[in-house]
């Protein structure tokens, strides 16, 4: 048997190792210089006027519905086709989450269910990217506007994202990245708030540290102590000038890691056309980049043997790691409670969550892994139909 392949795996070299050392040689390891040049880098990269890099995409999310002045009574639209932290940051802010469910092909939040769901107290929209695919941004937009609302785009999985020609971190009034190790670039834990608005920038520079004003952070700098005043009541939430080192190298090499994970989910594509019971993701729109965060399928259990799950174990057996991206939010234990009754039918979001499993996708594979995934995943499914 081949010996087990990772879900994910990260892509460090001689370059972040330097670059950190660099930085635990320079006698300043918390936010400073570093950030500063990530914060930079990272604009430049989605262009965007102004990144500030923080501790989570957490962190981001939370940062950018509090700078926005989101808060309690205000309701904040998103789907139910996410990680738990888009709308867990939608109830730190004391906000109530509100879900419209998704288009069945792209599995991204379905504008015309966003439509359906505006009250007067609507205040923001939370489009996911999910898996690196855009959102219907020129709809999402539209509606926004219409609407006098925030659009807030969870970039979780959306670095590279472009939607006809434009990159995501640069649409909307804010947007908010990871770099969790199985992102497509990673600082161990790490995000960034990207925004064209400065006043926007300001806030959240402020409240992602305590709240003290800007230039705290350097008080301890030769010379630099001058007493500091606390503006708003802010988080703790600011990147450390180690995880910068990584960003930093990482950065330069996301347009090599993209042609990698693009030509495996090609490779997957091609070994799974025509294999009646796997679902794959469309191709991107004209003018669309995807950023092949992960690759999803979704098995149609209704004409299978076995149940999602069932199809798991009988892929793991042959020593490959597989998640899933993911179990619809309302279905879990919290948010079953959180909206009891109240809570309606997402059909489109139940049906991907009981069918989906996401095939590992990192630079560090060979075309021969890919190959022996699909190998594995049409074996299990054609043998079970
Ligand atoms: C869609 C989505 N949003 C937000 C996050 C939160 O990012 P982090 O783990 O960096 O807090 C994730 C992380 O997996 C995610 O997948």
């Amino acid at each position: 048997m081949r010996d087990y392949l990772n879900f994910n795996s990260y892509s460090f070299s001689d370059e972040e190792k330097r670059e950190l050392m660099d930085t635990l040689d320079s006698g300043w390891i918390t936010t400073g210089p570093k950030t500063k040049r990530f914060e930079e880098d990272f604009a430049k990269y989605v262009r965007s006027d102004h990144a500030i890099g923080v501790t989570s995409g957490t962190a981001a999310l939370h940062l950018s519905i509090v700078g926005l002045g989101i808060e309690q009574g205000d309701e904040v639209i998103t789907t139910p086709m996410t990680f738990v932290a888009t709308i867990n940051s939608i109830l730190y802010a004391s906000a109530k989450p509100v879900l419209a469910d998704i288009d069945p092909d792209t599995m991204n939040i379905d504008p015309r269910e966003i439509r359906k769901k505006i009250t007067k107290r609507t205040k923001a929209i939370i489009p996911v990217h999910y898996a690196g695919q855009p959102c219907k941004m020129d709809e999402i937009l539209a509606i926004a506007k219409e609407n006098n609302l925030f659009v807030i785009c969870d970039a979780a999985h959306a670095i590279e994202t472009e939607y006809k020609g434009m990159k995501i971190g640069s649409m909307g009034n804010a947007a908010c990245f990871s770099f969790h190790p199985i992102k497509n670039i990673t600082t161990g834990e790490g995000g960034m708030v990207t925004t064209n608005e400065s006043s926007l920038a300001d806030r959240v520079r402020v409240i992602r540290l305590h709240g003290m004003d800007k230039t705290a952070w350097r008080r301890y700098e030769k010379g630099q102590f001058r007493h500091w005043d606390m503006e708003y009541l802010g988080f703790k939430y600011n990147m450390t000038d180690i995880q910068a080192s990584l960003g930093i190298q990482q950065l330069k090499k996301i347009d090599d890691f993209w042609n990698k994970r693009k030509e495996y989910s090609d490779r997957y594509d091609s070994h799974f056309k025509g294999i009646k019971n796997i679902i794959t993701l469309p191709p991107p729109g004209i003018g669309s980049k995807n950023a092949y965060d992960l690759y999803p399928i979704r098995v149609k259990t209704e004409n299978l043997k076995m149940t999602r799950d069932e199809i798991i174990d009988a892929i793991q057996a042959d020593n490959i790691g597989v998640g899933v991206h993911f179990r619809a939010v309302h279905l879990l234990s919290y948010y079953k409670r959180y909206f009891g009754a109240e809570c309606e039918a997402f059909p489109n979001a139940e049906y991907a969550s009981d069918r989906l499993i996401s095939l590992p996708l990192y630079p560090k594979m060979t075309p021969g892994d890919i190959d022996y995934v699909a190998d594995v995943v049409k074996k299990v499914v054609c043998k079970n139909q």
